[in-house]
């Protein structure tokens, strides 16, 4: 059996990309998946995210992946959860974008790369940078299903038409069977109205795409990746916690 791959996604910054991958990563593991999160975004977020220093000694990274360096398996590092592992990044993937620009299968080294480890997991989430970048595209081409978390804010749905533009090359010149897994509506504020308008907005365009589980803005969301770790391990009875862990039912539910 090969995974399951989701790349998450969105070229708006500071959405909550990060966050759901980590989460959601965290919690198919603890429902005994065997799960494989890769950071492919240079800022390294969800590397640092989970403890682990970009700066300091790290060997293996997915820059050297994509540079055909170094093999996946070899990179892949085990979280200090069970089924959770991590492939880690550093800025350095930045400058590998830029070389492989010229280069042979400049679209398909993640996809490629991907394939020599899909039968270990049951599920492999791509955190991607917020940009329509060429590690997007091979974060898209590489994946089965795509899962864009939008903010509840103003200007929330800006740029995903964009976005879904190329998702629909991508899915005609390279991927025909990558998805929509659905849209997650992230840092949700029950004291203001425009959440609630802007979930409004987002149900209306994305229909039942729309995860009913919505999640909330939550400090203890925020404070975890500082101790570098997720949520669910720092405080799982925080309201976030509970949020990402019924989000993550969800995407067993449509990813069965
Ligand atoms: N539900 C939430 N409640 C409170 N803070 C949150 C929540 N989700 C994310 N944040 C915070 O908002 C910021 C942006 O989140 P995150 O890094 O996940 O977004 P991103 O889309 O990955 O950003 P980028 O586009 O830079 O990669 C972070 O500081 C994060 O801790
Ligand atoms: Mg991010």
């Amino acid at each position: 059996m090969s995974a399951k791959v989701i790349c998450v996604t969105n070229q708006k910054g500071g959405v909550g990309k990060t966050t759901t991958a980590v989460n959601l990563a965290y919690y198919l593991a603890k429902d005994k998946f065997k799960t494989l999160l890769i950071d492919f975004d240079p800022q390294g977020n969800a590397t640092s995210g989970l403890g682990i220093d970009k700066a300091n000694g790290l060997e293996g990274t997915m820059t050297e992946v994509v540079l055909g360096e170094a093999k996946l398996e070899a990179i892949i590092k085990p979280t200090k959860y069970k089924n959770y592992d991590l492939a880690p990044t550093t800025p350095e993937l930045a400058n590998a974008e830029v070389e492989i620009t010229s280069q042979n299968k400049k679209f398909t080294r993640l996809r490629d790369a991907i394939r020599t480890v899909s039968d270990n997991y049951d599920y492999i989430i791509i955190d991607l940078p917020p940009s329509l970048s060429l590690l997007t595209v091979n974060g898209m081409i590489a994946s089965n299903y795509l899962l864009l978390p939008v903010q509840t804010e103003f200007y929330a749905l800006e740029g995903v038409a964009q976005l879904l533009e190329s998702m629909k090359l991508v899915m005609k010149q390279a991927n025909p069977s990558l998805k929509l897994l659905g849209v997650l509506a992230t840092m949700y504020d029950r004291r203001t109205s425009l959440s609630a308008q802007v979930y409004d907005e987002i149900k209306k365009y994305f229909k039942q795409l729309t995860f009913k589980t919505t999640i909330p803005r939550n400090v203890r969301v925020a404070e975890a990746p500082s101790h570098g770790v997720p949520v669910g391990a720092y405080d799982k009875f925080s309201k976030g916690a509970k949020a990402y862990k019924e989000f993550t039912k969800e995407v067993e539910e449509r990813t069965k």
